[in-house]
């Protein structure tokens, strides 16, 4: 077996640059735990970007996966499977719209909610073609396709990208009175938001914006978007973070935790007078809806209920912002977040960053990641039990002491 160093040296050499991971090389993971190459544990403090809610390698998901590739793994949507119907009609209750488009990853589904959003706009609010504008906010993230990184304003998402799409308007977040003034052009089809901002740095907005957004776009007759995709499926202690403040969004994204991390699955929800806007011909995916997704992501669902992850999120997320709270120090400047989808900001303390912080939590035995450099995000697997959260702690406090 080649050490760390030889397996990063390969990433090094052939892989494209496109992403600077914390150098540590993990070959196992199970429940709230991965293991390096050298056998060292961790505990994962990321989640893999809040995908492996369900912890790693989730027993049940994992079982369903094997089954299914023993039977079918794909047939396109140029024919019906037996599978596709059943997690259809599954994952409309679980969330209570009438219909599902599946797709595959994150991005994916934040185009076809754009798509589907502006197809609204021109059959159903009668805007003239190719007018439709859609909202959405400063600090966003919604994935890496041209059309979303258009609309971002981090510099290393989209310069030297260009030319970019047309047809959005950026507005501050956490903004109710921009967001009045946004809809005041009818050419308006959409506003969509992340409930919370993850990529952003886990920014949670006032209590109380997004029941007001939703009731804006209400009266101004425009499609409230909700991008699920990082804060969905129990991560920020409810179901949905729009369950906070009871609001059921016209689009709902949802991706990354709906298949607990095992494979590429993703989903726009919507009910019959937005979702029928697109007919056979106009969207679609080879994989997506394809037999293993399906029976994944009704596991990985499943898992969420019963095992009440929601309920840990909440209360343990709790814990941990008291212990960081009301630890006294004068690196942690910040610490904010809903459930277990956290983060903190770090004071640079004698030329060390949060990234230093981050290599010293591995050498302890916790992996994190900062994000948007003096931000670290603390999003473990929902499977955590108070015991190992209340360890974490420990090692987080020693990490921050020992600068
Ligand atoms: C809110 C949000 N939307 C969309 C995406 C894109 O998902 P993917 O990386 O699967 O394309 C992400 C990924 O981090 C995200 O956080």
């Amino acid at each position: 077996m080649k050490s760390s160093e030889e397996y990063i040296e390969l990433e090094d050499k052939y892989g494209a640059h496109n992403y600077h991971p914390l150098p540590v090389v993990l070959a196992k993971g199970e429940g709230v735990f991965v293991w390096d190459v050298e056998g060292k544990r961790y505990y994962d403090f990321l989640s893999s970007y809040s995908a492996v809610n369900q912890g790693h390698c989730h027993p049940k998901i994992v079982d369903a996966l094997k089954k299914q590739s023993d039977v079918l793994t794909l047939t396109s949507r140029a024919f019906y499977n037996d599978t596709l119907g059943e997690y259809e009609k599954y994952i409309t209750d679980y969330f209570g719209f009438d219909k599902v488009l599946p797709m595959n990853t994150g991005a994916e589904a934040v185009e076809t909610a754009l798509k589907l959003c502006r197809k609204w706009s021109y059959q159903k609010k009668g805007l003239a073609p190719e007018t439709a504008k859609i909202i959405v906010c400063d600090g966003n993230f919604h994935g890496r396709t041209t059309t979303i990184i258009s609309f971002s304003n981090d510099p290393d998402a989209r310069d030297e990208f260009g030319p970019y799409t047309p047809g959005f308007i950026n507005i501050p977040y956490n903004d109710l009175n921009s967001l009045k003034e946004a809809l005041k052009d009818p050419n308006i089809a959409g506003f969509m938001l992340e409930p919370i901002q993850g990529e952003a740095g886990v920014f949670v907005p006032d209590e109380g914006y997004l029941k007001g957004a939703y009731n804006l776009c209400k009266q101004a007759g425009v499609l409230f978007v909700a991008d699920e995709v990082q804060t969905g499926i129990a991560r920020t202690g409810k179901l949905l973070a729009v369950d906070h403040e009871d609001v059921n969004p016209d689009i709902l994204i949802l991706g990354k935790a709906i298949s607990g991390g095992v494979f590429p699955v993703s989903a726009v929800l919507a009910n019959d007078d937005i979702m029928m806007c697109i007919r056979p011909g106009e969207h679609g995916s080879t994989f997506g809806g394809n037999p293993l997704a399906n029976k994944v992501a009704i596991a990985a669902l499943e898992v969420i209920k019963e095992e009440k992850l929601s309920d840990n999120a909440e209360r343990l997320g709790k814990i941990l912002r008291s212990e960081l709270d009301n630890f006294e120090n004068d690196m942690i400047t910040l610490v904010r977040g809903k459930g277990l989808l956290n983060a903190i900001v770090i004071k640079p303390k004698n030329g060390k960053e949060a990234w230093d912080v981050c290599l010293k939590l591995r050498d302890n035995g916790l992996l994190a990641k900062p994000t948007h450099g003096d931000i670290i995000r603390f999003a473990p697997p929902l499977v955590i039990t108070e015991e190992q959260l209340i360890k974490c702690v420990e090692i987080i406090k020693k990490t921050i002491l020992s600068f």
